[in-house]
Order: C-alpha cells, then structure tokens, then sequence
C-alpha cells in the first residue's frame, strides 16, 4: 500500500460530510478569506455527531470565534429536544459577528453569549455540563482543565481542539508557550484515570475525553 498523504486524508474526510446550511457555508468563507482558525466541517460535524450520541443538553464552549463550532451544536441541541450552548469569546467584534449568524441561523434562543475570558466565565457558570469545548488559546489549556473536570458532569464529554497543533508537537525544539501547552495538557488528561482519552487526527487533531 502506498503512503497515507495526510492532506487528502482530510480532504476525503471533509467529503463525507453531508450538505450543510448556506450560513455555515459563508462561515467557511470567512475563515478560509481571512485565515480564521474555525474547526472546519469536518470537525464540526463530528462535535454535531458527538452532542446528538450523549442526548446533550447543557454545553459550554471556550473559545468560541464568530460562532462557527457553536452553530454545529445548537445544530444538535435542536434535535435533542432543546438545551442551551454557551458561547465565549473576549472579543467584541468576533461576539457581535456571532450573534448575526447564529440568529440568521434560527439558533438564537439556544445559545447564550459571553464576552469575556472564558475559564473564568466558565468558572463563574453554574453547571454540570454535559459536553465542554476547549478551543482557547493553547498555553491557557493546563490551568483550564481542573476547572473544565469540576463543571462537567460524571459521563459527560470533554472535547479539545489543536491536539496536534500544525504538526508542531513533534518538534523537540519547539518550546512555545503554546506548543508546551498542548504538551503539558495532554500529559495531564491521559495520565488522570478519571478519563478516557483518545485523540482523532482530524484536521489539527481533537481530544474526545469521557469523564467517568
Ligand atoms: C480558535 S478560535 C475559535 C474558533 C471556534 N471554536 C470555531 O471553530 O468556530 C479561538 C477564539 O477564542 C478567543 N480566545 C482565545 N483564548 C481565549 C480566552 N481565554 N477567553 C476568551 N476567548 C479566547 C480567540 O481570540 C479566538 O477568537
């Protein structure tokens, strides 16, 4: 057999998702133009896949951008029954552009916003959750995850974005705060058997970690 590429294994990936709503599509756009870091659909239909498995209803995102990973789970939350998703972000502007799309979307009353930093919010938030995103900025990941692991709920779902970071985690000589981050994170949650950890190489690589 010949050598996996790993760009056309994620170009298939994102082949097999289904056709999605025109919003999330001018979303891509966006981020494509503008060199946003969004999940992707890819990853966003497999965040969809994961809340409508566990039935969520309560989910809690750090990290949110201009809202392109939380219209994927309001996307579920309207088939589980309802729920809300709360959305984060410290920018004004990537808020009020979120606002605008998740209301165009017909989301608007699924999703709570926050703008401030978000381990903080979620720290001020009362749970349990039962799915919590982590999408911030990766040397803030060590010290958001004892707060993460007290506010999800026992057999809720905690899924981490940028596990593989550009590829970067293989470089020894990379001693970014970010790249020691993802390092210093994943050392943490695989070596706490209070969790069951395995990371999928989707785009940049996500965590999907069960509490027990
Ligand atoms: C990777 S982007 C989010 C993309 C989004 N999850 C998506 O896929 O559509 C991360 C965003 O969170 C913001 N951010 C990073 N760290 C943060 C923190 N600690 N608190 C609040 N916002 C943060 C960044 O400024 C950026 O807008």
């Amino acid at each position: 057999m010949s050598e996996l590429d790993y760009q056309t294994v994620q170009d298939y990936l994102v082949s097999l998702v289904p056709p999605r709503e025109a919003e999330l599509l001018e979303m891509e756009a966006y981020a494509e133009k503008n060199d946003f870091p969004i999940i992707g659909p890819a990853c966003g239909y497999y965040c969809y896949q994961l809340a409508r498995m566990v039935n969520a209803k309560s989910i809690f995102e750090l990290g949110s951008g201009y809202g392109y990973s939380t219209a994927w789970f309001a996307k579920a939350l309207v088939e589980t029954g309802g729920g809300v998703v709360h959305h984060t972000v410290w920018d004004e502007e990537l808020s009020n552009r979120a606002r605008r799309h998740l209301v165009k979307m017909g989301f608007a009353d699924l999703v709570q916003f926050h703008m401030a930093e978000a381990v903080e919010t979620l720290r001020q938030t009362d749970g349990p959750f039962d799915i919590i995103f982590n999408d911030i900025d990766k040397h803030a990941y060590p010290e958001s995850l004892p707060v993460i692991k007290e506010k999800l709920r026992s057999g809720g779902l905690l899924i981490i974005d940028n596990m593989l970071w550009h590829g970067r985690i293989f470089d020894k000589k990379d001693v970014s705060p970010a790249t020691l981050g993802v390092h210093e994170f994943t050392k943490q949650i695989t070596s706490d058997s209070d969790w069951i950890v395995s990371l999928t190489p989707m785009r940049d690589g996500m965590i999907v970690a069960y509490k027990r």
